[in-house]
């Protein structure tokens, strides 16, 4: 069986659907402070199969000891986090208690029970401003600019050294890119809890009439159209990234490193442009001035994910544009409404 922190997120929730399709045993350990129970009784649905669940917060040691205790875990993939860029930086206390406590915690009961298999959520927002593009595995990570992404370096961190320790661990650090669009059913996406931070359910929600008006952070970046280029994955995508993670780890020991994206950049014009098009709707949007923190350009190299984990993605940017719609026009107040 695989235990899957976190899912009932975003990213989650989309990989419990593969997981249980392709017949794997799924516990999902979620405290649902960011995310909501229906969106698990969603996966079931759609992939016709149950998964168990327990409410809890990972760094309750007692429930981790009892979950690997009762259910025969092979495998472990830890989403759970918290992973507002802004919120960290108000609140840097409660992301490293969260992120590096939780992580701490998990590694140590899955030890005291014999796990060594993982696949961890991490982040480009680990690589250093400054590399060039695209980025590889081995460009230079650090130097974050907030909170969040310290946590992620710093998983990363002891995740590494936690394999050069015992070398039955393995590991996996998925970097993703920008994770949007939603599963093609509409029964699952995105839903972040107030105004969205980032782009596309920011533009999905004008799409629909819960916000009026897109800001465009900066367009005079050395870009071709001087809005800010980034690599947007499909989530149903993203989520195989995690099933050719678990094939890995359950056959290599060590700790491996892979970016997740297309390898492709799009811009912010591009992404308004698309959504507009499968929408029908206008994207009433104005130039603001750039956002602190952001970069002109961030794209994947995603040759070792191909040639290691022999994973590529599938989705376009109009496809992801296109899922993401179906799931707001079906949702248009996310999972409570
Ligand atoms: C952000 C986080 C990153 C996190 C990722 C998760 C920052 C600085 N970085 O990346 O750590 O891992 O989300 O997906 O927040 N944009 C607008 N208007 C908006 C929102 C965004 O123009 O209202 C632009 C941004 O300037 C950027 C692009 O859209 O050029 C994508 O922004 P966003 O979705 O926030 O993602 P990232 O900044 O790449």
């Amino acid at each position: 069986m695989v235990l899957v922190t976190g899912g009932a997120g975003f990213i989650g929730s989309h990989t419990c659907v593969q997981l249980l399709e392709k017949g794997y045993g799924v516990v999902v350990v979620d405290s649902l402070v960011n995310s909501h129970g229906e969106s698990l009784e969603r996966v079931m649905r759609i992939a016709g199969k149950k998964l168990c669940f327990v409410e809890a917060d990972v760094r309750d040691r007692a429930v981790l000891r009892d979950i690997f205790a009762k259910y025969e875990i092979d495998s472990v993939i830890h989403f759970a986090g918290l992973k507002a860029v802004g919120e960290s930086v108000a609140k840097p206390l409660e992301y490293y208690s969260c992120n590096i406590d939780s992580t701490l915690v998990l590694l140590e009961e899955m030890n005291a029970a014999g796990v060594k298999n993982f696949v961890f959520s991490s982040s480009a927002t680990v690589y250093s401003a400054g590399n060039e593009m695209p980025l590889k595995e081995n460009s230079s990570t650090g130097n974050c600019t907030n909170p969040y992404g310290w946590t992620k370096f710093m998983q990363e961190q002891m995740l590494k050294s936690l394999c050069t320790a015992d070398s039955e661990m393995s590991v996996v650090l998925l970097r993703y890119f920008n994770p949007v669009g939603a599963h093609q059913s509409g029964l699952i996406g995105e839903d972040p809890q107030g105004v969205p931070n980032n782009l596309l359910p920011y533009v999905s929600q004008v799409a629909v009439g819960r916000l009026k008006c897109l800001t465009v952070h900066g367009d005079d970046y050395d870009t071709p159209d001087g809005t800010g280029v980034r690599d947007y994955i499909h989530v149903v995508d993203l989520a195989r990234a995690h099933i050719c993670a678990l094939d890995y780890v359950s056959s290599h020991k060590g700790c491996e490193i892979f970016n997740v994206g297309t390898g492709h950049g799009s811009s912010v014009l591009d992404v308004v442009h698309s959504f507009e098009k499968v929408s029908g709707r206008k994207i009433p949007y104005k130039i603001g001035p750039r956002r602190a923190g952001d970069l002109a350009t961030v794209y994947s190299d995603v040759s070792k994910a191909k040639s290691v984990l022999g994973f590529e993605t599938e989705y376009d940017l109009e496809k992801m544009c296109a899922d993401a719609w179906h799931w707001q026009t079906l949702n248009p107040a996310g999972y409570v409404g």
